[in-house]
């Protein structure tokens, strides 16, 4: 359950002009000795932490939906007010993984995140980070709730666009410099959404309970996070909505306590999603330390738990230490707010950025020669409402409002000048589209798919409506172009119709002027697909929401595993040049730490420059139970043409490694791996084998997975309804009815 936008831009309306309550560094230096201080960040916290009162520490531990009296304050997506008796600067968390959002303005529109990772390119991610971090540090909000890591295990999933694919490495090598760049601004990172939160529809309620087996968690769902916290150095984590084998994420202690804070030895904060909670005391001892957006379970009802001896002193102390320890880091006591909520961020260099990243996202899935457009087409017809009203991001929590939108309309007629016809037609009467159609030399058919938060998709077609007028456009007009603007897989039964197919995404306020750079040739079209696009629902390899039966075989381990052919194959993207992969080498593992160093060739041999993305997968011997491939390195190459490039990849023992159920650890065991590459999953020329002798066993051992014992997802149910009463009410009551509960009054209970 979270706010709908209605209910957030009430709530920011309800927000009069900010006023901060940051204290001059001067002032601060004499009653608050921790400001601007050169002491350690540990002995800083220590310091901080022995002046605190009780009330002092749990005004840290939630949110606050109002500002408190005699102040007014920014609300953000959440706020933990400053304290200015102890020089503590507010904490103010901005959404989102798209860009600063949560309804402010000034801002600078991104692609979605599967745009991003559509371009396999970390320095693109890198570039992508420094917008957010900058942005979200101008609006004075110094948490950035991003990037989102959660694994698409069914491309139907809502906010499928919100992550970066399929796969859990190319995710980690996105989310990496993501978050380093955003962290480079002085604020806190916030990953999210830890873990197996896959999709939407029924989330937080009894029926979201994700039944997965420790392997699939290590392998498929948890690397991402483990990447982002310890290459990352993100200093915080928010947990999901979802049940995990029968305890809320926000309250797991395997999760948090025993593999974020064991196994990773994580040593931030952890914030639950909004209004994700289900207890006080068992969530404070499964290792949540902050509650948002409010304090229904970590205010009065926290402090009842400690004085009862419900729950520990010290864990109060370390969920504070644990915050403060995030903020000193950060900076953020030794400089004031970037900026308020109304400051102007957006630059045009965040814009050029926004521009980049989706000219390098863009997946040319099929070109039978139409593209790019050249001379010789006088005449372009762009046929449907979505070129002249197309969807730039996806809905729910990671809308960002775009400083400007260049619709493909626009882009393409300033880029197609005097030398080009441009005709629209919206397609509202088909017949009217198909006439202009017929007589451009090349029709390009828009198509828009909305989704987003809340809710997943029913299946992966495309709208009635679109399908037909692709079939009716295909039909009259051999050179028809479809462009795809959505946030994940479609099926195409038109494909054998149409000459060409873009898939655009959600590709943010450039839109336009990506486009036309994309079809005109301007630049070479890059992208790789983040996710296989099945050919139909069924080839889809998860069957239910939440049992997660298909196990490690997620996103392409699933096709290849069951020998299916995808309607286009994780890691495949067209260019109008072509790419040749020659020369594989193989070192023999390091006797110190059992790495590997691989390198190939790569060859543009087409007549246009243009940029590959050279992959390798990683074949385990037989009887691992691993998927035939899994991928462990790539590199984006640009080429000249005729020029060759030598790429070369280290694999850590980490790569061959899998994770033993028994041990509860990784384990690389000695045996034969092969090492395929090029540049799809279902196109890897290069094959090369290689002996692991010994056993190694990379990270720290970790405590197994407890039997979980909670009270029946009935009872936590409840308990977290009754939390929700002031935020749900006055409809409380219908909730508990579409949930199947009785009413408030007959449930009686205080609030836990
Ligand atoms: C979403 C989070 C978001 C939060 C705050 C929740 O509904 O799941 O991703 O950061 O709201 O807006």
């Amino acid at each position: 359950m979270t706010r709908s936008p209605k209910t957030r831009s009430l709530l920011l309306a309800l927000t009069v002009a900010a006023t901060f309550a940051v204290v001059t560094g001067g002032a601060r230096a004499a009653s608050c000795p921790w400001v601007n201080s050169t002491a350690p960040v540990e002995d800083r916290v220590s310091e901080l932490l022995a002046r605190m009162t009780i009330a002092q520490k749990l005004h840290m531990v939630h949110g606050a939906l109002t500002a408190p009296a005699g102040t007014v304050g920014p609300l953000y997506g959440g706020v933990i007010y400053a304290d200015p008796s102890l020089c503590i600067p507010q904490l103010g968390f901005l959404d989102g993984p798209v860009g600063a959002g949560d309804g402010l303005n000034g801002v600078t529109q991104l692609p979605a995140p599967i745009a991003l990772a559509a371009t396999w390119d970390p320095q693109m991610s890198s570039a992508f980070g420094d917008v957010i971090g900058a942005e979200v540090d101008g609006k004075g909000a110094n948490v950035s709730l991003a990037p989102a890591v959660d694994i698409v295990r069914d491309p139907r999933a809502g906010r499928s666009f919100e992550g970066f694919g399929e796969d859990p490495y190319l995710t980690s090598r996105i989310a990496v410099p993501e978050i380093q760049a955003i962290q480079s601004h002085g604020i806190i990172d916030q990953v999210k959404h830890f873990a197996a939160y896959t999709h939407e529809t029924l989330r937080d309620t009894e029926v979201d309970n994700v039944v997965v087996d420790e392997r699939t968690l290590q392998e498929i769902y948890l690397p991402a996070f483990e990447a982002a916290l310890t290459e990352g150095g993100a200093r915080s984590i928010m947990c999901s909505y979802n049940f995990l084998n029968g305890a809320p994420a926000c309250g797991n202690s395997y999760l948090l306590n025993q593999v974020l804070k064991g196994q990773w030895g994580f040593n931030g904060f952890v914030t639950s999603d909004w209004y994700a909670m289900h207890s006080s005391g068992n969530s404070a001892k499964a290792g949540l330390d902050i509650q948002m957006p409010d304090d229904c379970y970590f205010g009065k009802a926290l402090q009842a738990a400690i004085q009862a001896g419900r729950v520990a002193q010290s864990r109060l102390d370390d969920m504070v230490r644990r915050i403060l320890r995030s903020m000193f880091s950060a900076g953020l006591f030794d400089r004031p707010l970037g900026g308020k909520p109304d400051s102007v961020v957006t630059t045009p260099a965040h814009v050029a950025t926004s521009r980049a990243v989706s000219e390098e996202s863009m997946v040319l899935l099929k070109n039978n020669g139409v593209l790019p457009l050249g001379p010789a087409t006088r005449s372009i017809a762009l046929i449907g409402a979505a070129a002249d009203g197309a969807l730039t991001g996806g809905g729910g929590s990671s809308a960002v409002n775009p400083s400007h939108v260049v619709t493909p309309l626009q882009g393409i007629t300033e880029r197609a000048g005097s030398a080009m016809k441009v005709s629209y037609d919206d397609g509202t009467v088909p017949l009217t589209a198909v006439a202009k159609a017929r007589k451009a030399d090349v029709a390009i058919v828009f198509a828009r798919l909305k989704q987003g938060e809340f809710k997943d998709r029913l299946s992966l077609e495309l709208f009635p409506s679109d399908t037909l007028l692709i079939e009716a456009v295909s039909a009259v007009n051999p050179n028809t172009i479809v462009v795809l603007n959505n946030g994940s897989a479609v099926t195409m039964p038109w494909l054998s119709r149409v000459n060409g197919v873009l898939e655009a995404w959600y590709p943010g306020q450039e839109y336009g002027h990506a486009l036309a750079s994309m079809l005109f040739g301007d630049v070479n079209p890059s992208g790789k697909l983040p996710m296989t696009f099945p050919r139909n629902e069924t080839q889809i390899p998860a069957t239910t929401p939440t049992r997660y039966t298909e196990g490690m075989f997620v996103g392409y381990r699933h096709y290849d595993q069951n020998q299916i052919t995808p309607l286009f194959p994780f890691g495949f993207g067209l260019s109008y040049t072509k790419f040749a992969f020659s020369s594989p080498a193989l070192s023999a593992p390091s006797t110190s730490d059992g790495s590997v160093e691989a390198s190939m060739n790569v060859t543009n041999t087409g007549s246009r420059a243009g940029a590959d993305v050279a992959q390798l997968y990683v074949s385990f011997p037989n009887g691992r139970g691993e998927p035939p491939d899994v991928l462990k390195g790539f590199q984006k190459v640009f080429l000249q043409p005729g020029q060759t490039a030598t790429v070369r990849f280290t694999l850590d023992a980490r790569s061959f490694s899998t994770w033993d159920t028994s041990l509860h650890r990784w384990v690389a065991a000695p045996g034969t791996f092969t090492i395929r590459a090029g540049d799809s999953s279902r196109d890897l020329p290069l094959v090369a084998s290689l002996q692991l002798t010994s056993r190694l066993t990379p990270g720290a051992p970790t405590p197994p997975a407890p039997n979980i014992t909670t009270d029946p997802l009935a009872v936590q149910m409840r308990e977290h309804l009754m939390c929700l009463k002031d935020f749900i009410a006055p409809n409380v009551n219908a909730v508990l009815s579409i949930t199947g509960f009785p009413p408030l009054e007959v449930l009686g209970r205080p609030v836990p």
